[in-house]
C-alpha cells in the first residue's frame, strides 16, 4: 500500500524521534527522494519500512537529512570581527565567559574559537567552549578532529603549522590537542531540547536556513533567553533575523546581534 508523503514524514517523526514539522518541508520532501533515488526505494512506505527495520538505512538517512557542511573561520570576515571587537568586549565586561557552538557538525566552527582564544592568549580558565549537534555520527568526527582540505581552505600557513600535524600520507590534517581538550562536545536536539542558561556568546550559523519561519522564531526565542545580557548571538552569512528588537536584540555587524535585555 503507497503513502503519502505527509503520512512518511507523520511516522518517520515518531521512528526517528525528531520533529520533522520544524524543518521546511520541501526540503525534507527533495531529501527524502533523493536518498530513496540512491538506494533504488521504489516509494514512501517502501521507505518507511527501511526506517523501521534497516539500521544503515536509518543511518543513512540521518545522514542525508542532517548537512554536516563546515568549515574553519567560515566566513572569516566574521571571524576578525569576533577576534577584534566581540572578544575583547566580552573579556573586558566578564571575568570568565561561556560559549555554545549550536549546532556544531564536525567541530570545525567550535575549535576555530579555541585557536582565535589561544592566539588572543587568552587562558582556558577564562573561557568554556561547548559545543552540540543533533548527528551522533558526526560528533565523532568532531571529537576525532582530523581534517581534509577542503575544511581548512581559510587556515592560514601559520595556523596550520602551528595547530596540525599532517598525515604521513598528506591526506588530513589533525589538529593538536591543546586545541581539542578546550571544546567539550554532547549530542542535543536543539528543536526539542531545553536549553542551559548563562552563556555570552551563541554561534547558531547555517541551521535556521533550514527551518520553518515558526520554528526559526521559537529558537531565537530560546537562544535569547538563556543569553546573558550584553551577550552576543552569531548565525550565517545568509541568515537574517527581521525585527532584532522583538526578542531584544540588536543587530551590531553582519551576522552579530547583542543580547540587550530590553525586551
Ligand atoms: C550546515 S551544519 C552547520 C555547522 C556550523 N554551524 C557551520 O555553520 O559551519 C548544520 C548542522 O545542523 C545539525 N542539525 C540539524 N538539525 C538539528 C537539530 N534539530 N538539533 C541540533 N543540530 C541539528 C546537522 O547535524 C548539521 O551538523
Amino acid at each position: 500500500m503507497t503513502i503519502t508523503f505527509t503520512e512518511f514524514k507523520d511516522q518517520a517523526k515518531k521512528i526517528l524521534d525528531i520533529d520533522l514539522d520544524g524543518y521546511k518541508l520541501d526540503r525534507v520532501e527533495r531529501r527524502t527522494k533523493s536518498l530513496m533515488r540512491r538506494y533504488q526505494v521504489e516509494d514512501f512506505a517502501e521507505c518507511i519500512d527501511l526506517i523501521k527495520h534497516d539500521t544503515e538505512f536509518k543511518d543513512a538517512y540521518l545522514n542525508h537529512f542532517t548537512i554536516n557542511t563546515s568549515e574553519f573561520f567560515r566566513n572569516p570576515e566574521n571571524f576578525e570581527f569576533l577576534q577584534s571587537d566581540v572578544f575583547p568586549k566580552l573579556f573586558d565586561e566578564n571575568d570568565k565567559i561561556n560559549i555554545w557552538s549550536a549546532p556544531c557538525s564536525n567541530g570545525s566552527e567550535p575549535y576555530t574559537m579555541a585557536i582565535i582564544l589561544k592566539e588572543m592568549g587568552i587562558s582556558p580558565s577564562k573561557f568554556k567552549i561547548y559545543a552540540t549537534d543533533l548527528d551522533h555520527t558526526i560528533l565523532a568526527t568532531a571529537k576525532e578532529a582530523k581534517y581534509k582540505e577542503n575544511s581548512l581552505k581559510n587556515v592560514s600557513d601559520k595556523l596550520l603549522n602551528k595547530y596540525f600535524e599532517e598525515s604521513s600520507d598528506g591526506k588530513t590534517y589533525a589538529l593538536k590537542s591543546e586545541i581539542k581538550r578546550m571544546v567539550k562536545f554532547e549530542q542535543l536536539d536543539l528543536i526539542n531540547a531545553r536549553f542551559k542558561k548563562d552563556w555570552d556568546l551563541i554561534l547558531s550559523r547555517n541551521f535556521f536556513i533550514y527551518l520553518t519561519k515558526d520554528m526559526k522564531d521559537q529558537l531565537i526565542k530560546k537562544f535569547t533567553s538563556v543569553l546573558n545580557p550584553g551577550g552576543y548571538f552569531f548565525l550565517g552569512n545568509t541568515e537574517y533575523i527581521f525585527s532584532p528588537e522583538k526578542y531584544g536584540l540588536d543587530k551590531i555587524f553582519q551576522s552579530f546581534y547583542r543580547y540587550q535585555n530590553k525586551k
